[in-house]
């Protein structure tokens, strides 16, 4: 008996074993079912990072998020801002590692920006963390935050943008 397959019997075969692998998702691609197709937001279990009450203007309240290994940190900036959450929807907060090479911005409350001690980029904070110079090519990736009126509460709930370090946010 000969061993040979014919191609067409070859296309018959990979093809129902592709079809067969198609069927079955990944871990990551269920993962990212989850979120909408093609959205840079990635949801994550919900923290609760402070109450809009209690947090002083124009200071960093630093925490983590999504996971302990991603410094973030939360400004309330004063005045009403693209993405801000609370009362007078000025409360933002983002990833505090520099989109360039992973080293730890800090916030500059006469200018109101992040700045990267090692290479000077600079990112602003009441722009959605819009990048304005310096060697980053990237926006410092924005946390996506909820506030609830009823105990004033502002929770993280998602990431905007690619975590430095992260080939995706989905851990
Ligand atoms: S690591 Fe921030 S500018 Fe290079």
């Amino acid at each position: 008996m000969s061993n040979r397959v014919s191609r067409r019997e070859f296309l018959k075969f990979t093809g129902g074993v592709a079809a067969g692998a198609a069927a079955l998702p990944t871990n990551s691609e269920a993962a990212a079912a989850s979120a909408d197709a093609g959205s840079t937001v990635l949801p994550y279990k919900a923290k609760p990072v402070g109450k809009a009450g209690g947090l002083a203007v124009n200071q960093a309240v630093t925490f983590t998020f999504p996971d302990a290994s991603s410094p973030c940190a939360l400004v309330k900036m004063g005045t009403p801002v693209p993405g801000g959450v609370g009362p007078n929807r000025d409360i933002v907060a983002y990833s505090t590692l520099c989109t360039h090479m992973g080293c730890p911005v800090a916030y500059d409350a006469g200018q109101k920006v992040f700045k990267c001690p090692c290479h000077f980029s600079m990112f602003d904070a009441e722009k959605g963390g819009q990048m304005i110079c310096g060697q980053a090519t990237e926006n410092l990736p924005r946390v996506v935050l909820s506030y609830n009126a009823k105990d004033d509460a502002v929770t993280a709930v998602a990431i905007d943008g690619l975590l430095y370090g992260r080939q995706s946010n989905i851990l």
